[in-house]
C-alpha cells in the first residue's frame, strides 16, 4: 500500500489530503534555477546534466513542499534523440530543421534511442534517491501530436499550420510520423519508469488545434496506444493526460485514451469538469497569471476550484505552466492555503 497522496488520489483509493504540484514548477521564476542554468550553459545542456537536472527539479519541492517532483527535461529531448536536432534560442523558444515529407520521416533513428537519452534516466533515479517516502516522481513526455507538431513547423507556432496542413495532404506520410514518435514515446517513457517514475503525464499542449476528425486520429488514438503498450508493462502505473484546449472532446479523450487523470486547462470550468468523466481523476486548474497577479485574486480562484472539485479525486495544480515573471513569495502563498486548506471552507 502506498502512502503518497498523488498516487492514492491517481488510483482513487481516497488520499489522505489533496495532493498539489505545479507544472513548471522548475524554471526561470526561480533565481535558485537561474544560477544553475547558467553554470550549465544553455538549455539542452542542463536537460542532459543528470546531477545538475536532479538539483532544479527539487529546488521547488524544497521551497513549497509540492506532492510531487516533476523530471526536469523536455518533450523535444525526442526529436532530439532521433537525430532532428534541437537549439533553444534565448528568448524565442525552440528550433529545429523543419520535417516535412517521408523521406526525413526515414532519416530518423530509433536505434540507439536509450542509449542517447540515457542522462535523462539517470536524473530520474537521481530525483527519486532525492525525495522523501510522501513524494511522488513524475516523469513525462510530449504526447505525439504536441511533438510532431515542433518538428514539422520547425519551432514554435500560434497556427501550426505546416502540420495539420500536412496531415490533411499526405496522410500516410503524416501518420508514419505519429507511429515513429508514439514508438519512442512508449520506450523513453517505459524506461523513465524502469529507473524510478511512478506517474506519468503525457503533454498534448496543441491538441485544441486539430479539427474534430484529426482530434481523434492524431491526439486520442496515438495517445490510447502509448497508455495500453505502457499499462501492459506497468499495469498499476498512473498516467495523466494533458490535452489542452480539447473543450467539446475533452470527455472523448478522458474515455477513450485509457489515462487515470486529465489535467484541466485554464477554460475547463471545474464544476463542468467534474461531471465530464466520472471515472477519471481530476487535476489543474487555476490560472497561471492569477499566482502572477497574487493576492485575494489568487486565493480566491484557488477557492473556487477547491470547492467545486470533490477532494477525493482532485489533484491541484496550474491550468498550464508557471509564467517566468510569476513572484516566489506568491507560489509560497498558494502552496500554504492548499496545505491549510479544510473541506467545507
Ligand atoms: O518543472 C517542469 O514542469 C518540468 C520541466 C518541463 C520543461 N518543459 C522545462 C522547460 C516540462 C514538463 C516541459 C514541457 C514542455 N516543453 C512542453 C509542454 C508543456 C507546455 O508548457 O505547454 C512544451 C510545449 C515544451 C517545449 C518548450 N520548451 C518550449 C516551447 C520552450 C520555450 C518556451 C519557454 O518557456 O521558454 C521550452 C523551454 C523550457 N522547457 C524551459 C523550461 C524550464 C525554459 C528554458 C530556459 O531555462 O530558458
Amino acid at each position: 500500500m502506498t502512502e503518497k497522496p498523488l498516487l492514492q488520489t491517481l488510483r482513487r483509493m481516497g488520499p489522505s489530503r489533496r495532493p498539489f504540484w505545479f507544472m513548471r514548477q522548475a524554471g526561470r521564476y526561480l533565481p535558485e534555477y537561474r544560477e544553475v542554468r547558467a553554470e550549465a550553459g544553455d538549455f539542452l545542456a542542463l536537460c542532459y546534466n543528470p546531477k545538475l537536472a536532479a538539483e532544479v527539479t527539487l529546488q521547488p519541492w524544497r521551497r513549497f513542499g509540492t506532492d510531487a517532483v516533476i523530471l526536469f527535461a523536455d518533450i523535444l529531448l525526442v526529436p532530439d534523440a532521433l537525430g532532428q536536432k534541437v537549439a533553444y534560442v534565448e528568448g524565442d523558444g525552440p528550433r529545429l530543421e523543419p520535417l516535412r515529407d517521408a523521406a526525413g520521416v526515414a532519416k530518423l533513428q530509433l536505434e540507439g534511442l536509450e542509449r542517447r537519452l540515457a542522462p535523462v534516466f539517470e536524473t530520474v533515479a537521481k530525483i527519486k534517491a532525492g525525495v522523501d517516502e510522501k513524494t511522488a516522481v513524475i516523469g513525462f513526455a510530449g504526447a505525439p501530436w504536441t511533438v510532431v507538431a515542433y518538428m514539422v513547423e520547425g519551432g514554435g507556432s500560434v497556427q501550426f499550420a505546416a502540420p495539420r496542413l500536412w496531415a490533411y495532404r499526405d496522410p500516410p506520410a503524416f501518420q508514419a510520423l505519429i507511429d515513429v514518435i508514439a514508438e519512442a514515446t512508449v520506450r523513453y517513457l517505459a524506461a523513465q519508469v524502469r529507473a524510478g517514475a511512478e506517474v506519468l503525464q503525457l503533454f498534448d499542449t496543441w491538441a485544441g488545434l486539430l479539427a474534430a476528425s484529426q482530434f481523434r486520429q492524431y491526439c486520442v488514438e496515438p495517445t490510447r496506444k502509448i497508455v495500453r503498450a505502457l499499462k501492459a508493462e506497468f499495469p498499476s502505473l498512473p498516467i495523466i493526460g494533458f490535452p489542452k484546449g480539447a473543450n467539446a472532446v475533452l470527455g472523448d479523450y478522458a474515455r477513450e485514451t485509457g489515462v487515470d487523470a486529465i489535467s484541466l486547462d485554464v477554460q475547463v470550468p471545474p464544476a463542468v469538469a467534474a461531471t465530464l468523466a466520472p471515472s477519471v481523476a481530476l487535476q489543474g486548474n487555476l490560472d497561471p497569471l492569477a499566482v502572477v497577479a497574487g493576492g485575494e485574486r489568487m486565493t480566491g480562484e484557488t477557492g473556487q476550484i477547491l470547492r467545486a472539485i470533490p477532494a477525493a479525486r482532485h489533484v491541484f495544480n496550474l491550468g498550464h505552466g508557471f509564467l517566468p515573471e510569476t513572484p516566489p513569495a506568491h507560489v509560497e502563498a498558494l502552496a500554504k492555503m492548499l496545505r491549510e486548506w479544510k473541506q467545507g471552507e
